[in-house]
């Protein structure tokens, strides 16, 4: 882009110095030095005069702030995979690029899915919190029994790139049978080399697993899909963990499972409305809540923000843009 007058982007929350640095470098960056969440009217102000936003998963980017008059954005980078923060349709209407962070993040985000599996079995959230009350009395043969993970059968809900980073992490690493379901058929064959073996229905990998998974978008076909019939049709005693979207699960008929005793647990990094947590999960110890931190790693917020970046260098570069959604 040099000697070209450089585009106009608004960065709407503070990113890791390194990508800030270059961002700084290549574009008039409009950035608040605050890092509050924004607002609606921020983001149409931003629409309304920046030639690009570089937008994260908590800015909802509705029909209606696209709306916005009048408007001068092309492109959004969404920092993130997911992008159900964004109204695909309406920015299409409004001719918005729209691009996203894949890749980048997969391998953190299985880490932290895995860190739930074993935090949720074992009890470790439990067990943390006796420690720094004072409660712990000391080692006996019956202490805090937890459910042995090793061998046990995983199911995945999804098999995108987390979904298959889970299950070779779970399939090699701790020698679980690993069953998945997709709306989208994967060959039998590609996904053993990840070591999952499909089912045709989510219904069969409910009912066959010790501990579920969830790793697909938020759609509107996907949005309270964990509701209280599929949570009837898991084992008694499983376990369920959630690093993708919040509102995939129905938090009343979650609660209602955990507090009869039909799961043994659950393990949650994402939630319905967040940063707001439903107070009712704060009183389950049977429960690890976690800050949306899937991808919270310096390595990996690096690489979402060059990816981000990269994008928009393309895009006011004329050349095709990598992560294209809408
Ligand atoms: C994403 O990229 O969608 C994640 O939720 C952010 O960690």
């Amino acid at each position: 882009m040099t000697g070209k007058v450089r585009p106009t982007v608004h960065v709407t929350r503070r990113l890791t110095a390194p990508v800030e640095t270059v961002l700084r470098e290549r574009f008039n960056v409009l950035m608040s030095s605050e890092d509050a969440p924004t607002t609606a009217e921020s983001l149409q102000r931003a629409l309304g005069i920046c030639d690009g936003v570089l937008s994260t998963v908590t800015d909802q980017l509705t029909a209606a702030v696209l709306a916005a008059y009048p408007l001068r954005t092309r492109i959004i980078a969404n920092y993130g995979v997911g992008t159900d923060n964004i109204d695909l349709t309406a920015a299409r209407a409004h001719h918005i690029v729209v691009t996203n962070t894949p890749d980048v993040l997969t391998e953190c985000t299985a880490d932290l899915a895995i860190t739930l599996i074993l935090m949720t079995m074992r009890r470790t959230g439990e067990g943390e919190r006796e420690v720094r009350g004072g409660r712990w009395t000391g080692w006996r043969p019956n202490h805090m029994m937890g459910t042995m993970v090793s061998g046990k059968t995983l199911g995945l809900v999804g098999i995108g790139r987390i979904a298959r980073a889970v299950a070779r992490r779970a399939y090699y690493g701790f020698g679980m049978n690993v069953l998945c379901y997709s709306p989208t058929p994967r060959s039998a064959e590609e996904l053993s080399r990840y070591g999952a073996t499909p089912r045709e229905t989510l219904e069969e990998v409910l009912a066959q697993s010790d501990v579920v998974s969830i790793h697909c978008p938020s759609t509107p076909a996907t949005r309270g899909l964990i509701n209280a019939d599929r949570l009837a049709q898991m084992r008694s005693g499983a376990f369920l963990v959630n690093t993708a979207r919040g509102d995939i699960i129905d938090d009343d008929a979650l609660i209602a499972a955990l507090r009869s005793g039909h799961l043994a647990g659950a393990g949650l990094d994402v939630f319905r409305g967040e940063p707001h947590v439903d107070p009712r999960y704060l009183a389950l110890d049977n429960v690890v809540l976690l800050p949306h931190l899937g991808s919270a790693t310096r390595e990996t917020r690096d690489a979402m923000g060059f990816r981000a970046l990269e994008n928009l260098t393309a895009f006011f570069d004329g050349r095709p843009v990598l992560d294209r959604v809408g």
